[in-house]
């Protein structure tokens, strides 16, 4: 028996594996721009726990079920017996039993990595307090969309910087610098380092795939001659009630023009949504000629359908030539 794939990190899939993933998702975009429909996961069901809000990630995964020939239920934590103290392993055990694959934005990573453990079936990581690898999956195709080559760079050679809070969103970023061997340069308030054991991590994968990653506290260093600038709310969920202390470490971080003035002339702007406008993003970048904001989050829908079809179906080929 094959053995079950899931994507609970960034950490689990290879270089090579993303971009064959990224070679899936063309054919899925252009089957789905051609009308074509591509059923690999017909009668097979995703489960989705949410123990944290979502509207890009819940809606997404369920359409990419939907057009992949699929279900999917949506389990909201207090809808089901983990809200209750039901544990994880048992969780897991039980919808091993129903379903085919499962996906789960919550806290803590344990969670995840529990569900895979005792379970027998994939399981996608959509969220944790520690990693968003879908997020970070879907931007890496966005980049590249972008950055195809020829006349600009090529997207793995473009130079990448993240400005403000070493979140969830940075740490999957970090992994995927260092397994791709990007030009990565993450500016975060001291008060707001990334996980210093992926910061270690993502030094060691570098070390490997000659990944070029800077950390510091600058922003103006970091964006200068950049070809993304990518940020993200500095109030990731559970983090709201710490507001005007975060306010004010987070001074000088805003991607503004002046920010954006700093960086290549053809720099996108990117953020993974939601945006709280006015803090970390100006409207007039958001909604400027180089954001890309909107293509990132169009872009979950088709990556996601490519990893459930690497993970969840029988024969990822079928329907696809
Ligand atoms: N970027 C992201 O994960 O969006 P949601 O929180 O809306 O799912």
């Amino acid at each position: 028996m094959s053995p079950v794939k899931h994507l609970v990190s960034l950490d689990d899939i290879s270089a090579e594996e993303v971009h064959a993933l990224f070679e899936r998702v063309d054919e899925l975009l252009e089957a789905r721009s051609s009308g074509k429909t591509v059923t690999p996961l017909r009668g097979k069901t995703l489960a989705m726990i949410f123990r944290k809000p979502s509207t890009r990630t819940r809606i997404s995964f369920h359409v990419g079920m939907k057009e992949l020939g699929g279900d999917s239920i949506i389990l909201r934590e207090d809808e089901i017996q983990i809200g209750r103290g039901e544990t994880i392993a048992d969780t897991a055990r039980v919808l091993s039993r129903y379903v085919d694959g499962v996906m789960i934005r919550t806290f803590d990573p344990a969670d995840v990595e529990g569900l895979a453990r005792f379970g027998s079936i994939p399981v996608i990581n959509g969220l944790t307090d520690l990693e968003h690898p879908c997020q970070v999956l879907t931007d890496l195709y966005t980049i590249r969309q972008r950055f195809p080559g020829g006349r600009g760079p090529e997207w793995t050679d473009c130079g990448i910087a993240y400005v403000g809070d070493g979140n969830n969103v940075a740490n999957s970023w970090l992994l995927a610098a260092g397994k791709l061997g990007l030009r990565f340069s993450l500016a975060a308030p001291r008060a707001h380092p990334a996980n210093p054991d992926i910061i270690r991590r993502a030094r060691d994968l570098a070390s490997a795939s000659g990944a070029k990653i800077k950390i510091g506290n600058n922003p103006e260093e970091a964006v200068r001659e950049a070809h993304v600038i990518y940020t993200d709310t500095w109030f990731s969920m559970g983090a709201e009630k710490e507001r005007a202390d975060r306010l004010s470490r987070f001074e000088g971080f805003q991607v503004n023009a002046g920010l954006l003035a700093l960086a290549d002339p053809e720099a996108i702007v990117m953020h993974c949504l939601p945006a709280h406008r006015g803090e970390e993003i100006t409207d007039e970048v958001m909604d400027g000629p180089q954001s890309v904001v909107f293509d990132q989050a169009e872009n979950r829908l088709h990556v996601q359908k490519g990893i459930l079809v690497e993970v969840m179906a029988n024969d990822p080929e079928e329907g696809m030539h």
